[in-house]
């Protein structure tokens, strides 16, 4: 049972490997921007909380994250699991260790995503999905073949996250240098720290995570 940590700033393709992970091996996807995202979809009383603060680009507390992962790690089973977006502070890196160990699992692998902020910028703030089946599209990279309509569902309907405007991504990023990054030593020092270049291609990207994951890296 593999668990592996993809860390890298917004935008460097954490949850378009961590997705292809989960279907192609026996792990499951644990992004806590995605479980914040239905939390405030479903309005419950932590979506209301963290609502103004992810609009604003910066990081819900430590307490909210580490509980909803918790939670999600008790329903993983024996499936290994992919840490999409968590941890984020030296804190949830420690609470991280905890949870792992309380229940037998050992960390294997920190995959940094290492990228060039400015064209994560540009991914960002083109991108967009299909508001009926989640397929990923974008305004310069990945534009529908038939204009306005979803390449995988036929639906004509998109959406794109309120914080993913230019402004807003540069706080993530800012976030990120100041909190996130800085915990790249505390897994330096243990040896789990593996380097992708993020700004590959996507297949290129999987193939080397793929590498590291089967030893051959
Ligand atoms: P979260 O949802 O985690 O957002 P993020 O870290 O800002 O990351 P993104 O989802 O924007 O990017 P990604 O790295 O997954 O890239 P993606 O694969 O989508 O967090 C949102 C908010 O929730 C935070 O700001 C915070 O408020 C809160 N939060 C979440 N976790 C928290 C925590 N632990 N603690 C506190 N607060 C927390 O790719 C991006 C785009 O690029 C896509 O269009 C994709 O198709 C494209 N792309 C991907 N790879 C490539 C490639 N190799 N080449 C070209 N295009 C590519």
């Amino acid at each position: 049972m593999m668990n592996i940590i993809l860390l890298g700033p917004p935008g460097a393709g954490k949850g378009t490997q961590a997705a292809r992970l989960q279907a192609n091996r026996a792990m499951i996807q644990l992004s806590t921007g995605d479980m914040l995202r239905e939390a405030r979809a479903s309005g419950s009383p932590i979506g209301e909380k963290v609502k103004a603060i992810m609009d604003a680009g910066e990081l819900v507390s430590d307490a909210i994250v580490t509980a909803l992962i918790g939670e999600r790690l008790d329903a993983a089973g024996n499936r290994g699991a992919i840490f999409d977006g968590f941890p984020r502070t030296q804190a949830q890196a420690e609470a991280l260790d905890l949870l792992l160990a309380e229940r037998g699992r050992i960390l294997d692998h920190v995959i940094e995503l290492v990228v060039d902020e400015d064209e994560l910028v540009r991914r960002i703030v083109g991108r967009f999905t299909c508001a009926n089946c989640g397929a990923p599209h974008h305004d310069e990279f990945k534009r529908p073949t038939v204009t306005a309509v979803c390449d995988v569902c036929g639906s004509t309907e998109f959406k794109r996250r309120p914080d993913d405007n230019e402004q807003t991504v540069r706080t993530r990023m800012a976030e990120y240098r100041a909190k996130t990054a800085p915990i790249l030593p505390y897994y330096e020092q243990r040896g789990l720290v593996r380097r992708v270049d993020g700004m590959a291609s996507v297949d290129e990207v999987a193939a080397a995570i793929d590498a590291i994951l089967d030893g051959g890296a």
